[in-house]
Parts: C-alpha cells; sequence; structure tokens
C-alpha cells in the first residue's frame, strides 16, 4: 500500500470522513439484529462508521442500545431508524436525549417534520433517495446527505442496479450535498470507482456479516460463507393484483415455500373463500418475524438470511478492523495501479 494512494484515497473521500467524522468514508449499513453495540462500535473503532439499526425496537430498548454503544465506542457512530415504526418521534427524541450525531431516516420517504425534528438537537440527518426525483424533495426537506442503495444490496431492495442510480443521481447531486452509495460493493477497487463518480463514501452491509464481532448466530454467518453472489435473490412476487416487497435474500425452503404460500392465498381469493385485503394481509405476514428467526435462532433453512450479491466475496470470518483494512489495501492498490508512474 503506496503512501501516494493512501493520500490520494484521502482526498477522495475527505467530504464523506468530515462529514461522518470518521477516518474512512464507510458507513457499515445498518442491518436489523445485526448492527447492535458489538459490530457497531467495532466498525467505528476500526476507522470506519457504524450504524445502529433500530427496527422494530422500542424507545426504551433503542435508549440502552445506544448507551451500550457509547459505552464500547468514544467514535462517532449513526442510528438507523425506520420511518413507518409507529413510535419514530420518540425515537428521534432518544437519539436527541443520547446527543446522537448522525440519524439515517430508511424505509419510505421521511416527512420533512421528521427530518426536522432529528436537526433540531442537533443531528445530521441522511436519507434514501431511490431515484433523483426523490434526491430532489429530499434536500427541500433538509437532509443533510443522500444514500443511493441499488438492487444488488441484501434486505430491502428497490428495482434500479447501483451503478445506474449511481449515474442518474451522482452527477446532478455530489456537488449540492455528501451522497453514499450503496449495493453490491465488496472490494476497495469498486470503492474508489464511486468516489471517481463524486460519491463521498460507501455504505456495506453484507461484507460485515461475518466479521467475528457480529453476533450474527455461526449459522448464519456459515450460508454467507458458503453462498455465491447468484443465490443472494429477490424475493418472487406470482402475481402482480398481489404486490410482495422485493427482499434480496439467500434462496433456502423459505423463500421456495413463500412462492407457493402465495399461490395457496391466491387460489383461495379467486374461489371466494377470503377477500383481496386480507390475503394480502397473510401474504404480507409471510415473513414477520423471519430475519430474527435466521440471524438470533440460527434457522437459515425457514428464516429471512437477508445477503446482498457481494455475499459471493465474503469468503472467511475476519475481525471488522481486517475487513476495513483489507478494503482500504484494495482501494489503494487500485490508486497504484492506474498512478502514472506505473504507466511510464
Ligand atoms: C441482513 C441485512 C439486514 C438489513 N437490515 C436493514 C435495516 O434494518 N435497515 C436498513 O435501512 N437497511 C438494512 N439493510 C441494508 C444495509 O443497511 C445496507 O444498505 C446494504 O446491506 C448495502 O448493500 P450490500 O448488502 O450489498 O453491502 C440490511 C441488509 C442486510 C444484508
Amino acid at each position: 500500500m503506496s503512501d501516494i494512494g493512501l493520500r490520494q484515497l484521502d482526498e477522495l473521500w475527505a467530504r464523506g470522513c468530515d462529514f461522518l467524522g470518521s477516518q474512512y468514508a464507510i458507513l457499515g449499513g445498518a442491518m436489523s439484529w445485526i448492527s447492535e453495540r458489538h459490530l457497531v462500535s467495532a466498525i467505528s473503532n476500526g476507522g470506519g462508521f457504524g450504524i445502529l439499526a433500530c427496527g422494530s425496537m422500542s424507545p426504551e430498548l433503542l435508549d440502552a442500545e445506544i448507551k451500550a454503544t457509547q459505552a464500547l465506542t468514544s467514535k462517532p457512530f449513526g442510528v438507523n431508524l425506520i420511518t413507518m415504526h409507529p413510535n419514530l418521534d420518540q425515537l428521534i427524541d432518544v437519539c436527541g436525549a443520547n446527543k446522537v450525531g448522525h440519524v439515517v431516516l430508511a424505509g419510505g420517504l421521511p416527512s420533512a417534520q421528521s427530518i426536522r425534528t432529528a436537526k433540531d438537537f442537533g443531528a445530521k440527518v441522511v436519507c434514501f433517495a431511490p431515484a433523483l426525483i426523490i434526491a430532489k424533495k429530499l434536500i427541500r426537506s433538509g437532509a443533510d446527505a443522500l444514500i443511493i442503495e441499488g438492487a444488488e444490496a441484501g434486505g430491502h431492495i428497490g428495482p434500479v442496479a447501483t451503478s445506474v442510480l449511481a449515474q442518474e443521481i451522482l452527477p446532478e447531486m455530489a456537488s449540492q450535498l455528501p451522497v453514499f452509495v450503496a449495493g453490491g460493493i465488496g472490494r476497495g477497487e469498486a470503492i474508489v470507482s464511486y468516489l471517481d463518480m463524486g460519491a463521498a463514501g460507501v455504505q456495506l452491509g453484507t461484507r460485515f456479516v461475518c466479521a467475528e464481532e457480529c453476533v450474527a448466530h455461526p449459522k448464519f454467518k456459515q450460508a454467507f460463507l458458503r453462498a455465491s453472489a447468484r443465490d443472494a435473490q429477490p424475493t418472487v412476487q406470482i402475481d402482480p393484483a398481489f404486490p410482495v416487497i422485493p427482499v434480496r435474500a439467500l434462496v433456502n425452503k423459505g423463500t421456495q415455500r413463500f412462492a407457493q404460500f402465495q399461490g395457496e392465498v391466491i387460489a383461495r381469493w379467486r374461489n371466494g373463500e377470503v377477500e383481496q385485503k386480507a390475503a394480502q394481509l397473510e401474504i404480507e405476514h409471510f415473513w414477520a418475524g423471519a430475519l430474527r428467526r435466521a440471524v438470533v435462532d440460527g434457522d437459515v433453512e425457514n428464516g429471512s438470511v437477508m445477503a446482498g450479491q457481494s455475499v459471493g466475496l465474503v469468503t472467511k470470518e475476519q475481525s471488522t478492523s481486517d475487513i476495513i483494512q483489507e478494503l482500504v489495501a484494495q482501494a489503494v492498490v487500485g490508486l497504484d495501479a492506474r498512478s502514472p508512474r506505473k504507466i511510464a
């Protein structure tokens, strides 16, 4: 790893590092049940920027988790809140009471009011922009930074690939506010490519699941180590009349059963045995608690093993700090390879 390459990298993501207050502009994307105190503090202590996943936690649980994370790191970290949480306002208050520096609002378009409330207590607010028009709206609503996440990512996904979103959004938005790119990033060279396009930094989730500090069940980690990119597929929807929110996860008995289950429910609807609304709810409830079953209980056959396509690049369990250093070293090697010294 050359000093010149490292300095180039420092320059390329300086804006992201300033915004986050971290050494490297690598966000550890929030993952429900996974991004808790241990992984989050390890990412921040390793020079990245950890993000706690609030998920469905109560305000009291979130308060305890933030305090526990603060006890494990003096470095900055963020909190990811899901906008449809019934107690969103209280969760924002909990972040304020604990002086959380960065709040990430995920899972739908946040209201200008939620953004303002978080900013009023001094937090920087980061929002997901799945399209250019939404990016512009979020800026008007006061977002301080954006994450663009492509369909290669693990968990809930939109339809557009990271590479296309980056081309659509970075040239227009990167001069206005820091934009972080997520989805399908597993190596440092890919990080450099998005920084080159104007990104302030990147967000990775899948790559951190097999960190030693990650509390995910050993069977969840083994499933990651065995899987290749093509095993991480979006949920199948069998009838457009019954929309399914796409989630990218490893194919298992659960995903196969889900397709069958949709068929059974839709057949009952066609026979007049169940109303459309009730049938839709049955389909939506199929996966309730399924991520927890896989991550916490280790039921990787029937639970939801959410994973991005970069799962194929996860080949061993490593310390969080090793993962971050590996990404940085690959980024520097990528930068070194194109320096004029080598071309000459
Ligand atoms: C197991 C898992 C759970 C996730 N849970 C959440 C979540 O609760 N909230 C959220 O905003 N994103 C969630 N994500 C998305 C990540 O924060 C991150 O944006 C994504 O993993 C980046 O893409 P990658 O998987 O290709 O690295 C999850 C991803 C995974 C793999």
